[in-house]
């Protein structure tokens, strides 16, 4: 049994945690973001509504009480949208959602400033969502980012934006990039921002702390994947922040000790938007038919998903870095079709296999897949809701994926919605939501 469990993405992102934490939501009492920004999109269906939930944590859905914790970067405009467009849904956001005073604040010109390395030539393009994530995070580690608390503290804020405007303004004629910025007026804007956030904002730490002293069950909702995160994704194609577990207890400002139980949320193929290494991409029309029947398109900026096979040592890398519990398998479905499912199984490095994932992106690049391809099943398992359904080779397919990752499939999707999902009998992850 597992108090406080972390679900997160095992992958490049994209690998459904949205469904997951509204699967996995009614066993807990508080859902928390970590980290990232609204450079996420989290999809959740319900019946025939969909929700892209962005920065506003997914057991939002289900009535729990959704935190935004102190990991973020928060661009108060976006956020305000999204809050608008819930309750228009129907959907109670106010009373139910509470935002870190020690979140940073993302500013009109973070945006501006994201050209700087997305747009100059001798700087790889990293095909960032321009959401001004990277450039906020940049302001935080660098000492002079604004946080919630300062944006509530009228004073105090006027100052620190001031100089923070000057800095960027300076940097802007530098570079030469973008047109004169309206400094004031976004001051302004965000004096009045402030006051709409005001009665969500509070210290979210104690909050969760004394929850969890209460015994009260957290979720804590992963944003990106775990091949985004900073220190160990495929830097520098990576988000800005730590998307791995370990980011969980630093995000939420809870002790490590306080995270019971991690689970991975992997797809049953592989998808990655943006630039950065892909050792087991499908350039063919097999990528283009992954494309189309998982209908790979980022759910934030609509740009297409590069799509690609299962990749066994990634998934034991991120196995390795967040300590995997169990894994719940997505979009099984998609596969339905193939006659053969290539699995890259191994990784070469100039004719040698290696067991461990470079650290560079030449090293990354240069990596060989090594396929076994498995045969495909090519009988439908949409909305299918019971193990002993699914066709034998689909069933061969997962168990061929467990024994290599060395981590249990313990729960496995079939479709978008709540329902389509399958338990897996005699597995830990039913075990770890247990009251
Ligand atoms: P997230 O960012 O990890 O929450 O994932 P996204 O929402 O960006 O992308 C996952 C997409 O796959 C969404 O459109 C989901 O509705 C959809 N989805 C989730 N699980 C399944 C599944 O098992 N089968 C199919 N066909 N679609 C799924
Ligand atoms: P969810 O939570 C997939 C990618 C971008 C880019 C890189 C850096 O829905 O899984 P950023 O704007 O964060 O500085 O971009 O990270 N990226 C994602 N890819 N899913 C996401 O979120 C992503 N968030 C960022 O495409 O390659
Ligand atoms: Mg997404």
């Amino acid at each position: 049994m597992a108090k406080n469990i972390v679900v997160l993405g095992a992958q490049w992102g994209d690998e459904g945690k949205g469904k997951v934490v509204d699967l996995l939501a009614p066993h807990f009492d508080i859902v928390v973001r970590y980290q990232g920004g609204h450079n996420a999109g989290h999809t959740v269906r319900i019946q025939d509504r969909q929700f892209i939930l962005k920065l506003v944590p997914s057991g939002i859905l289900c009535g729990k009480l959704a935190v935004i914790g102190n990991g973020l970067v928060v661009d108060p405009a976006a956020l305000l949208e999204e809050i608008e467009a819930l309750e228009a849904a129907g959907v109670e956001v106010r009373g139910r959602l509470r935002i870190s005073n020690r979140a940073h604040v993302i500013f009109p010109f973070h945006r501006m400033l994201e050209r700087i390395t997305e747009a100059r030539p001798g700087r790889p393009a990293i095909g960032t969502t321009s959401r001004g994530i990277g450039p906020c995070y940049e302001d935080k580690v660098a000492r002079r980012g604004i946080r919630m608390a300062d944006l509530l503290d009228r004073e105090n804020f006027r100052q620190l934006y001031d100089a923070l405007a000057e800095d960027k303004e300076i940097v802007r004629r530098a570079f030469q990039i973008g047109d004169p910025i309206d400094f004031a007026a976004i001051r302004a804007r965000y004096e009045d921002y402030a006051e709409q956030l005001r009665p969500m904002v509070c210290d979210t730490a104690k909050l969760l702390n004394e929850a969890i002293r209460a015994g009260r069950r957290i979720l804590f909702e992963g944003a990106q994947g775990t091949m985004l995160d900073v220190d160990h994704g495929t830097y520098p194609f990576v988000t800005s922040s730590s998307a791995a577990a370990g980011g969980a207890p630093i995000g939420a400002g809870v002790p490590p000790t306080a995270v019971h139980a991690v689970v991975g949320v992997a797809k049953a193929y592989l998808t990655r938007v943006g630039a950065g290494p892909f050792p087991s991409e499908a350039l063919d029309e097999r990528g283009e038919a992954l494309r189309r029947l998982g209908a790979e398109f980022g759910a934030v900026t609509g740009r297409p998903r590069r799509c690609g096979w299962f990749d066994i040592p990634l998934l034991r890398y991120t196995s390795m870095i967040n300590g995997f519990d169990s894994l719940v398998m997505t979009k099984l479905d998609v596969l339905d079709p193939f006659d053969e499912i290539p699995v890259c199984v191994a990784y070469r490095l100039a004719g040698r296999e290696i067991d461990e994932m470079p650290a560079t992106h030449r090293g990354l690049s240069a990596i060989e897949p090594v396929y076994e391809v498995l045969p495909g099943w090519r009988s439908p398992t949409t909305g299918l809701t019971r193990y002993e359904d699914l066709p034998q080779r689909a069933r061969d397919y997962l168990n061929f994926l467990e024994e290599r990752i060395g981590v249990e499939i313990g729960c496995i999707s079939t479709g978008p919605e709540r329902e389509q999902t399958v338990w897996r009998p005699g597995r830990k992850l039913p075990r770890l939501l247990e009251n």
